[in-house]
């Protein structure tokens, strides 16, 4: 009875909801934002909470959440750490602004940027040799889920993107399921359908790596996360965050997106 009530206590994954902000707001309108996301928020104690600017923000988000609850984090790195690579920006120059966090992947980046899994690896490599916490994401198109291709989609962009990672790196990294179809298109993936992507990702992770690791991993859900659906989506047994686009831009509904979160017994 005692080893079934061990086994039967829940893992120790905290929520975490970070905002992609993309290509939004002026370093002036992320000052107003955050003044008002800091203060919605300044009460949860629960959940991990992280914003993510544009570059040219990065400083003024920095100064605008000393002695708050947001973390901060960036959209983007690039691999090399210095030289000639004009309009690039390293991992170690994030850090020194002030991010903790760096999305990688996104499939904005990955559709208009040229992004395969060959560069998350070598971007994911970067930002944990500076010392940053990377959201790694991957996801399918609407074409792939109709196709049934969703999981060799999701398996390939796993073992890209870690290929050659330490168990001991995996530790760090966040893992955002975004399938494309639902990402700023109203459309969110039904918990039951996100769900069930979460736990295909968490197996893989566990044969890539250990079970430990696996149970540890963060897991964030992305695409049209909202207040109205996050609690649903996060009550899911897999689904341990969200990467929110569109409602990380008005910090009343971010905050909702967050009060959400902390309602989750966990
Ligand atoms: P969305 O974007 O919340 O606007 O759908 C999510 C994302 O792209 O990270």
């Amino acid at each position: 009875m005692i080893v079934y009530s061990i086994f039967l206590v829940g893992n120790m994954r905290k929520i975490n909801i970070s905002g992609n902000w993309k290509l939004n707001k002026t370093a002036s309108e992320t000052k107003e934002l955050l003044a008002e996301l800091t203060a919605a928020v300044a009460g949860a104690t629960k959940t991990e909470i992280v914003v993510c600017p544009t570059f040219v923000s990065l400083t003024t988000a920095r100064d605008a959440l000393q002695s708050s609850n947001v973390k901060l984090g960036a959209q983007n790195l690039f691999w090399e750490e210095s030289g000639a690579f004009t309009g690039e920006i390293s991992g170690t120059q994030l850090k020194n602004v002030g991010c903790e966090y760096v999305i990688i992947g996104h499939s904005e980046r990955r559709q208009y940027f040229n992004e395969t899994d060959a560069t998350v690896n070598k971007r994911l490599k970067a930002a944990l040799n500076a010392g940053l916490l990377p959201i790694v994401c991957v996801g399918e198109t609407l074409e792939e889920r109709e196709s049934e291709n969703t999981f060799t989609v999701i398996e390939n962009q796993i073992s890209g993107a870690f290929a050659g990672i330490s168990a001991a790196a995996m530790a760090k990294i966040t893992i955002a399921y975004e399938p494309v179809w639902a990402i700023g298109t109203g459309k969110t993936a039904s918990p039951a359908q996100a769900e069930e992507v979460h736990a295909f990702i968490r197996n893989k992770i566990a044969n890539l790596f250990n079970q430990q690791i696996s149970e540890n991993i963060i897991i964030q859900y992305g695409g049209s996360v909202k207040p109205s659906n996050a609690f649903e989506l996060l009550s899911q047994p897999n689904i341990d965050g969200a990467l929110v686009g569109g409602a990380s831009l008005d910090a009343e509904s971010f905050a909702g997106i967050v009060h959400a979160a902390e309602k989750i017994e966990g």
